[in-house]
């Protein structure tokens, strides 16, 4: 009895699960701008300027992101990726930049982003060289870590081409100390599980302790069979990943696509909710110097924002599947719930959806309020466990919904009369 007593009680303190990377950063999903799938390596400054990986391109991204309410919406972090570097580290043995260019350098860039009120993000990999091929950090985590710190760089994207799998967990764990000892606050942007899934069941719990996210699935392009296959990764494993996320740590489907070229706006409206539901990190790859006003305003949307930032901190997950609709549902601070169906037919037209089918209609209960959010704001009223509500979904769209709980309190009980033109007060369950 005492053993088993004593077994319980270092379980509690060892629980791994309650455990993520303890440097107080990414509470909240991270969001911010990030390069890769936009601008890709791009080095031909000479014949496409204002689109190869410079320091202006990040200059300009950053004097966007203050004046077209970027900013103010919560996206934060400019970050550069792949393609930055010199091929030569300096005579001290240091990472630099190319230098012509960044010839300003990444210390100059970074005090630039700052004055804006932004932050900036770096780039480097785990093995002997990234992915592109520039230089890697194998045999230099700490003089790179420590590197970015003087810089003032703010958060690092670590990828994991070139190294040998078996020492991945080991490269990881090495640079988060290494960033940790720096004593700066730099945010640790991962790759691990997606270069171990090829040979071994990731190990999550060592994984959060590390990392404040880490990407699992492939790299997203400009499609929507892209962007339906990350969803469906993320949907085919969420009973491993979605309880590792929590604050300060979390799965990344990778970059938002949205403003680009190939997705319809009904998949962007996808893109958008998914990534809400799945606490995904925000990072942006679009052109922001040049994005399509209904483009800005859905990555601008507060009420997505603010399912993606929600603080009960869960993780969403595919609820059910039917019909043609995949229902998925994110549990909200005070009980309330979101709701996102997507409907994967691809022909036709928009089709009705009986949202008491949603599982987490059961909130529901004995009355609540319910919010559509996409595609187009409205509020669809009290409801109950027996209202009829149908909402309509575009082919591979999403409609979103809130749904917001009424107690049997005096809040709620008040919510449920209603005044009808007449000035007659009713006492009623359903108001429409
Ligand atoms: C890998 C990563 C991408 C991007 C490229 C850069 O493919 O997964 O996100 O960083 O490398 O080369």
């Amino acid at each position: 009895m005492l053993v088993g007593l004593f077994a319980l009680l270092l379980l509690a303190v060892s629980s791994p699960a309650a455990e993520a990377l303890d440097n107080g950063l990414a509470l909240k999903p991270t969001m911010g701008w990030l390069h890769w799938e936009r601008f890709m390596c791009n080095i031909d400054c000479k014949h496409d300027p204002d689109n190869c990986i410079s320091e202006r391109l990040y200059m300009q991204m950053a004097d966007v992101m203050v004046k077209e309410g970027w900013k103010e919406a919560g996206y934060e972090y400019v970050c550069l990726d792949d393609c930055w570097l010199s091929y030569y580290r300096d005579t001290k043995g240091r990472l630099q930049a190319d230098p012509r260019r960044f010839p300003g350098g990444i210390k100059q860039l970074a005090d630039y982003v700052h004055s804006k009120g932004l932050k900036l993000g770096i780039y480097a990999d785990v093995g002997s060289e990234t992915c592109a091929g520039y230089p890697g950090s194998f045999g230099h985590y700490e003089t790179d870590a420590q590197t970015f710190a003087d810089w003032g760089v703010d958060l690092l994207k670590f990828d994991g081409c070139n190294l040998d799998w078996t020492l991945l967990g080991e490269g990881y764990v090495n640079m988060s100390r290494a960033l940790n000892k720096t004593g700066k606050s730099i945010v640790y942007s991962c790759e691990w599980p997606l270069y171990e899934w090829p040979y071994v069941k990731p190990n999550y719990t060592a994984i959060r302790e590390a990392c404040n996210h880490w990407r699992n699935s492939a790299d997203v392009y400009d499609s929507w069979s892209s962007v339906k296959s990350i969803v469906d990764w993320a949907a085919a494993n969420q009973d491993i990943i979605v309880p590792a996320a929590g604050p300060g740590a979390w799965n990344d489907p990778d970059m938002l696509v949205i403003g680009n070229f190939g997705l319809s706006h009904a998949q962007q409206e996808s893109q958008m909710a998914l990534w809400a539901i799945m606490a995904a990190p925000l990072f942006m790859s679009n052109d922001l110097r040049d994005i399509c006003p209904r483009s800005k305003k859905l990555l601008q949307n507060k009420r997505i924002i603010d399912i993606n930032q929600d603080p009960l901190a869960k993780q969403g997950y595919l609820a059910l599947k039917v019909d043609s609709f995949q229902v998925w549902e994110r549990p909200l601070f005070k009980n309330r719930v979101a709701i996102a169906v997507l409907n994967v037919q691809e022909i036709g037209g928009a089709r009705g959806f009986f949202v008491g089918a949603a599982p987490g209609w059961k909130i529901c209960k004995p009355s609540c309020n319910v919010t559509q959010i996409l595609p187009h704001y409205k509020e669809l009223g009290v409801q109950t466990l027996q209202s009829n509500l149908v909402v309509k979904v575009n082919p591979s769209g999403t409609t979103l919904l809130t749904v917001t709980p009424i107690s049997g309190d005096p809040a709620g009980v008040y919510r449920l009369h209603w005044q009808d033109s007449a000035g007659t007060r009713h006492k009623d369950t359903l108001v429409l």
